[in-house]
């Protein structure tokens, strides 16, 4: 690399953070986003980018480092895209979350709850029970790699085991390498899908060529040794199917005697601990009443609504995707629940034709949506005649946008608060509870 394409490196002093956690420093009164740098550190710094008004840059040498600033548990911390905020503790994390939320808020006309909830967390490692991994065959070196993407490309990390894994995999990822490796289709495995629950850990595997007998048995037996279940997929979300014998999963949500049955390609959360937490705190937030007709948008296998069907007269649920509907119904009736009703849409879409919709009225609203937020559907409020909307959200950008629409209908933020879902990670979920005034 010529000087002059070397990137620029530069020595900061970071002064602030920015909402998603970089740290914001000048350079020749330039503003430069730092990544993985904390307040008052002074760092050594590569530009990755050089726009107009401001730099962008990633810390490569920490000159004088934050009283906050830990030792990183991961052996591949700072190549692998998977954890970001290692340097900090994770009772730091949330708090900063929280800060980043607060000024997402403050962006979008100056909200701010009436009161702040304390943040929801439990165990920092191991908690994750849903995931992707990339596997890939590297040619010159003869072997598979598995594991998550890094940082900066789409190669996949050199990693043998995960700290925020579930424990039933987080070791296993070299013994995975291993398998593949003696895999006559090792050339043409993506990925592989993980979905474990507290008796189950299955692994979807991706492959693009037929396995041969030789290949199915090399993952039985892997199977046996390491006790989990593959399933394989050919091609779309219709060709998944059990490499042996199907197996069942579900959780629990304990405390309501709720358990909801799903498929390993379904969407749950990722964090069991923090989801029961997160739908105890919604109930309480909710005041649920035996008369209380409830719509939940974005609901998905029915985590709010099998439970608040206990407590409430009537649950409406609505979400786009008609396999997790079906899956829903069928929750609904294993669970003995009667006041259910799901219905498959689109809420991006206009819902005036919809029987949910139309001259419907609901005490209280649950919103749970994707990361794009829920911008269209929250238009459409106003006829619901609603004293009590929960939102849940994923992306705390989206969540302070349409918290300003929902103040405009004439809400008001009474609570908000964050929960650590994804630690060590940059992803902030986050709870806001909005009171018709
Ligand atoms: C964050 S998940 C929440 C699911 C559920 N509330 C839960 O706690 O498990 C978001 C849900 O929104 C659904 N979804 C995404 N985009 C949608 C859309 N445009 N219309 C309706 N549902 C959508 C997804 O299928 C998914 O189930």
């Amino acid at each position: 690399v010529s000087r002059k394409n070397k990137p620029k490196e530069y020595k900061l002093t970071i002064e602030s953070l920015s909402n998603e956690g970089r740290g914001i420093a000048h350079y020749e009164a330039k503003t430069v986003f730092v990544r993985g740098a904390l307040v008052g550190e002074e760092v050594l710094a590569q530009r990755v980018r050089n726009k107009a008004k401001y730099d962008e840059a990633d810390t490569i040498e920490v000159l004088k480092a934050s009283s906050m600033r830990i030792e990183p548990k991961c052996e591949v911390f700072g190549i692998c895209g998977g954890c970001s905020l290692q340097y900090l503790s994770p009772e730091n994390q949330i708090i900063e979350k929280e800060q980043w939320l607060k000024n997402h808020f403050k962006q979008h006309g100056y909200i701010e709850p009436k009161k702040w909830l304390s943040p929801i967390t439990s165990e920092s490692w191991n908690y994750r029970r849903k995931a992707r991994l990339g596997v890939r065959f590297v040619e010159k070196k003869g072997e598979v790699l598995v594991g998550f993407r890094e940082k900066k490309s789409s190669f996949i990390t050199q990693m043998d085991k995960c700290e925020v894994l579930d424990l039933a995999l987080n070791t296993k990822i070299k013994d995975l390498k291993i398998c593949f490796s003696q895999l006559s289709i090792k050339k043409n495995i993506p990925q592989i899908e993980v979905a474990i629950t507290d008796e189950q850990t299955i692994l979807i595997l991706r492959h693009l060529e037929e396995l041969n007998d030789n290949d199915k048995q090399i993952l039985k037996d892997f199977a046996k040794v390491q006790n989990i279940t593959w399933y394989l997929q050919s091609g779309g979300l219709d060709t998944v199917k059990p490499l042996e014998n199907e197996v069942k999963l579900s959780y629990q949500h304990k405390k309501h005697n709720i358990e909801i049955n799903f498929l390993p390609t379904d969407f749950t959360q990722v964090n069991f601990s923090i989801n029961e937490k997160m739908l105890n705190q919604a109930l309480d937030l909710l005041k649920v009443e035996k008369d209380d007709n409830i719509l939940d948008l974005f609901c998905g296998l029915g985590n709010f609504s099998l439970p608040l069907a206990k407590y409430a007269n009537s649950i409406t649920g609505v979400d786009f995707d008609k396999n997790l509907i079906q899956r829903a119904r069928d929750n609904a009736i294993k669970n003995g629940l009667n006041n259910i009703d799901f219905f498959a849409f689109d809420l991006t879409k206009e819902p005036t034709q919809q029987l949910w919709y139309q001259n419907k009225t609901y005490d209280k609203i649950v919103i749970d949506p994707a990361r794009s937020g829920a911008l269209e559907i929250i238009e459409f409020l106003p006829q619901f005649k609603t004293k009590m909307v929960l939102y849940v959200s994923c992306n705390p950008a989206t969540l302070a946008r349409d918290s300003e629409v929902l103040l405009k209908q004439d809400f008001e933020l009474k609570y908000a608060g964050v929960m650590d879902m994804f630690p060590h990670t940059a992803h902030i979920e986050s709870m806001a509870l909005f009171i018709k005034k």
